[in-house]
């Protein structure tokens, strides 16, 4: 018959890491793992991230002193230590710094110690994990875009010499087709991989990266607000395009989007035209930016 044991439900909660440089650890798990320091007493280091933690401390390499298992409340505390009793087990004082002072503590046949109880409420509570490393975050460099004095030679080079596909015009005077104020092209399905704006001089505009939503875009916006780099238009949708959007600065004020779900258009699809007075070409959120 099995016995009913009292450790249920239990999650592992932490462990520790014994180490002869304790700092080489605690820098390897932050940067590689994700995990925030902080010093304990005794030497030992708290490295904590959401929903994991772990204790490193001076010591031969590969051992591991203990692992702890979390417990719900102190009535199944109590049921676990009457039960380890119960079963003959000989606990020891609980060597974990993590859990209060009363947890249970016992020594498997191989010498592991497993600890049961509850945590220590004085221990700092771990930072919000909206710190993803932007390596792992999905940003396919997807459109440039000029600012132009010259737009109309622009659109018969790229339209004519260079034959891009017009995807998108935006009309000073949304009744005469000749007034165009910003010009977008696409080379394959997506909206535009390359734009002009009709500006007072020339010069480079914005660079875009296409990310998978926006879920990554909110992944992006922390990793910037961690940077403390903030957003400096958006966030929002494109009219043309129909991409959402946000742009931050670079060090030389030179804006880069971080976009996701740009419109896809067949390549036999003629141009739109967008009315450039209500800002709703380049925003149908809320504020446009108005190139000089
Ligand atoms: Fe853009």
């Amino acid at each position: 018959m099995l016995i009913e044991s009292p450790i249920w439900p239990a999650q592992l909660d932490h462990f520790k890491i014994n180490a002869p440089d304790p700092a080489l650890i605690v820098n390897f798990y932050c940067k590689a793992i994700g995990y925030d320091a902080y010093p304990l007493d005794s030497g030992n280091i708290l490295l904590q991230g959401q929903q994991r933690r772990v204790v490193i401390g001076k010591g031969h390499a590969h051992s591991r002193p203990y692992h702890g298992f979390r417990l719900q409340d102190r009535r199944q505390l109590e049921e676990v230590r009457a039960f380890v009793k119960a079963q003959g087990i000989n606990s020891i004082e609980n060597p974990s710094p993590l859990f209060n002072d009363d947890a249970v503590a016992v020594v498997d046949p191989d010498g592991w110690v497993s600890v049961f109880g509850l945590n220590r409420l004085d221990l700092p509570s771990p930072k919000a994990s909206n710190n993803s490393p932007p390596m792992s975050m999905a940003a396919r460099l997807q459109h440039i875009v000029v600012a132009t004095n010259n737009l109309d030679e622009m659109i018969s080079f790229y339209e004519k010499t260079l034959a891009f596909s017009p995807s998108d015009y935006v009309l000073k005077d949304v009744n005469d087709k000749s007034s165009k104020q910003v010009a977008f092209w696409r080379t394959d399905e997506e909206h535009h991989s390359f734009a002009a704006f009709g500006a007072s001089s020339n010069r480079h505009d914005h660079h875009a990266y296409e990310t998978t939503g926006w879920m990554a875009m909110r992944d992006w916006a922390d990793h910037f607000g961690n940077l403390n780099i903030p957003i400096w238009w958006g966030p929002g949708r494109h009219g043309a395009g129909n991409n959402l959007f946000f742009m931050i600065e670079d060090p030389l004020g030179d804006k880069i989007e971080i976009s996701a779900e740009i419109e896809r258009i067949s390549r036999s699809t003629g141009p739109r035209w967008w009315d450039g007075t209500d800002g709703k070409a380049v925003n149908l959120w809320g504020a446009g930016w108005a190139r000089d």
